[in-house]
């Protein structure tokens, strides 16, 4: 074998070995185990120590959902967690804002990121302000 062979075929192996152990590390904490969890579960495991457990961010470490739920729908908010800073860029009232938020792992499937934003839009939904009818309006 020619010297130049032998270097590449080192290089080969090389490259597997980091590629398997690359590989390994992006797996961590088993990125399937997300798939047979539910949404909550989900947000508890990655939001909720900067959202806390209803979304209103009680630690100050991320921003409250509370009355944003007009802005967010299922396509923009997966694509916001998997990349915020470009996807903020849009949002008239994020642009500004020099905070934050981590992006998701590649590596929870997007069945995964489903459940999980439907989660998150549902938290929206209760931190809605209630509109009340007019009979709620009158009452005081
Ligand atoms: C390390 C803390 C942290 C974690 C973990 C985190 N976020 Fe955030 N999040 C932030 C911060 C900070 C902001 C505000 C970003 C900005 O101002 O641009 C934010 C903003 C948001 C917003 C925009 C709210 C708005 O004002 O319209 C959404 C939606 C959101 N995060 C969802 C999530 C989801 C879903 C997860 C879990 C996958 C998550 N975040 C995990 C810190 C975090």
């Amino acid at each position: 074998m020619k010297p130049p062979v032998i270097i590449a075929g080192i290089l080969l192996l090389l490259l597997s070995v980091i590629g398997g152990v690359v590989a390994m590390m992006s797996q961590g904490g088993g990125a399937a185990a997300y798939d047979s969890m539910s949404g909550q579960e989900i947000y508890a495991k990655l939001c909720q120590q900067c959202h806390g457990e209803r979304g209103t961010a009680p630690r100050g470490l991320a921003n409250s959902y509370a009355r944003k739920r007009e802005f967010w729908n299922e396509e923009n908010l997966l694509a916001y967690i998997a990349s915020p800073i470009s996807v903020k860029k849009k949002m008239p009232h994020l642009r500004d804002s020099k905070r934050v938020m981590p992006a998701i792992s590649k590596s929870i499937s997007v069945a995964a990121r489903r459940k999980l934003v439907a989660h998150v839009l549902g938290l929206m939904d209760a931190l809605e302000p209630k509109t009340g009818g007019p009979s709620t309006r009158s009452a005081q």
